[in-house]
Formats: C-alpha cells, sequence, structure tokens
C-alpha cells in the first residue's frame, strides 16, 4: 500500500520501512512519524505497555544529567544517536544554563537531522550532522564537529538510547572506547541503554518486533553496560537504574510507582 507522503518527508526517506527515529518520536508523542513507523510502534506497546514511560524517563535523565554537566561548567556537547527534535532539546537544556555553549547533533535518521537543521537554523551555537556514530573517525572529522567543537578542550558526550542500535558484531564498547580516545582528558561520556536483566520475556518480544525496523534493537545486561563505560570514573551514583539518576526531587509522582524492572534501562555519567 502506498502511503501518504507529508511535505515535510525529506527526499530519499524511505517512508514504509519503519525507522527507530520515528518510533521514538511516535512514543513520545511527537508527529514527525508516517503509518509505517505508528504501527510497529504499536506492535512494540502491545510487546511492552511502559514503552512509552520508559523513552519518558529516558528524556528526564538527558534532562537531569545535561544540566549537572553544562552545571559543572562543560560547555561542548556531542549528541550520539540525538533522535527527531522534541520538548526539551540538548541546546535548550545547556543554553538554560550557558547560552555559549556548543551542541552538535549526530544522527542517521534523515528526518532527525532535516528537523533538527531547520530547528537550529536561528542558533549560531548549535549543529547538527547526518553521519552513522559507528564510524567515529568520520563523525569527528566531519566539518560540522571539527569546525565546531574544539577536542582539545573537554566535550561531553552523549549516548542515551542509541548503542542498542549497535549490534555486538558492530563492536559498541571498541566504538565508545574509540571516542574516549579521541576527547580531551576531562571530558564526560553521559549514557542510557536499555537492559533485558528484568524482564527477558517482554525485552524478547521487543527485540523481535525492531527486526522489521531500520535497525535491530538489542538490550544488554548491566555487565555489558558497565563495559561500555570502561575508563570513565563514574559519578555519584554510579551505574544505576534510570530513574535513580540523581531523581529531582520536583517531579511528579512516578507513573510506574517506581518499579524499576518495568523501566528496565541503566544510566550512567562518566568523565575521563
Ligand atoms: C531511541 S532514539 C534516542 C534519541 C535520543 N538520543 C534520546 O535519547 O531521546 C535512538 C536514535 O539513535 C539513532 N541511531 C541508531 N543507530 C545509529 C547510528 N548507527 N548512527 C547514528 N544514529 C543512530 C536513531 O536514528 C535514533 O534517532
Amino acid at each position: 500500500m502506498t502511503q501518504y507522503r507529508p511535505v515535510w518527508a525529506p527526499d530519499g526517506v524511505e517512508i514504509e520501512k519503519p525507522s527507530t527515529a520515528r518510533m521514538y518520536d511516535f512514543y513520545l508523542g511527537g508527529s514527525h512519524n508516517f503509518a509505517a513507523d505508528r504501527q510497529l510502534a504499536a506492535r512494540t506497546i502491545e510487546a511492552w505497555p511502559d514503552v512509552p514511560h520508559l523513552c519518558q524517563a529516558n528524556r528526564a535523565f538527558l534532562r537531569r544529567s545535561v544540566t549537572h554537566l553544562a552545571s559543572l561548567g562543560v560547555d561542548q556537547f556531542l549528541d550520539l544517536g540525538s533522535g527527531i527534535p522534541t520538548a526539551g532539546n540538548v541546546h535548550e537544556v545547556v543554553h538554560a544554563i550557558n547560552p555559549d555553549a556548543r551542541v552538535v547533533y549526530v544522527d542517521a535518521d534523515p528526518v532527525a537531522i532535516a528537523h533538527s537543521k531547520a530547528l537550529l537554523a536561528q542558533v549560531p551555537e548549535a549543529a547538527a550532522v547526518y553521519a552513522d556514530l559507528r564510524d567515529p573517525d568520520a563523525v569527528l572529522d566531519s566539518p560540522e564537529v571539527a569546525g565546531f567543537l574544539d577536542l582539545a578542550r573537554p566535550v561531553a558526550l552523549l549516548m542515551f538510547a542509541a548503542l542498542p542500535f549497535v549490534p555486538d558484531s558492530d563492536d559498541p564498547a571498541g566504538i565508545v572506547a574509540a571516542y574516549r580516545d579521541k576527547t580531551a582528558p576531562g571530558s564526560y561520556l553521559a549514557l542510557s541503554h536499555g537492559t533485558g536483566d528484568y524482564r527477558p520475556e517482554a525485552v524478547r518480544r521487543v527485540e523481535d518486533v525492531y527486526t522489521q525496523a531500520s535497525h535491530a534493537m538489542r538490550l544488554r545486561s548491566r555487565d555489558d553496560i558497565s563495559a561500555l563505560m570502561d575508563g570513565y570514573e563514574l559519578l555519584d551514583p554510579g551505574l544505576v537504574d534510570i530513574i535513580l539518576w540523581r531523581p529531582d526531587p520536583q517531579s511528579p509522582p512516578d507513573p510506574l510507582g517506581g518499579d524499576v524492572t518495568r523501566y528496565s534501562m541503566f544510566a550512567a555519567v562518566g568523565r575521563r
């Protein structure tokens, strides 16, 4: 069936292949998704009804961790697998603390980057680049990153819910280490990652659904996620369930009753 093609869809985008970026946009209540994305997202929610809540918890961790890093004086951010712009984008969170800080968004989804560029047209301190995060040299040498960030100074690398889309065969720990080794001492990594430790059956069902998407999804054990932070000294409270990373006392009551197994995501921030 041919699908209706909205005017905002960038040329060349495959609207009939569900995209992980657009499915995530759908879970967050966004409007930059197509029928194929919504259908597969609905199947994911059937397999794990808590998915929209865990996406919100991931965004809340983004806000808390980026606010913390900006408050520590970090003024350069590289957001890898940044997604389609939504409420509380990294540059907005950062600029509330330091309007001169620089942010570069990297994603391999054409809709995510087209919308990021449109949003950033009036924001000289931020840029977006269409690139594959699995190729650290290509990302770091791209004109948008090399011309915008000074990698001789500390930078915060952000990998929020992005590494589950890097299969084991692509060596996610090796990719993270390559970025780490190319950043200056005093740089940071903030990371969130889904886990199959608590609810392996439900996770298997979700992984199954995602075999139909643009990127397969691989949720990992706490030990494997901990290994991704190698070479970083973890800030308090370490690698923890996502809702337990420096929770905001002002936030409304937890919609899942604080049951960390229903979120099944770990989060950490480390300094190299
Ligand atoms: C679940 S979304 C997370 C978005 C955002 N980081 C957040 O936490 O709100 C995962 C994002 O990673 C992107 N992604 C997956 N594999 C990628 C790759 N190899 N290179 C760049 N981006 C990738 C997807 O396009 C998608 O936008």
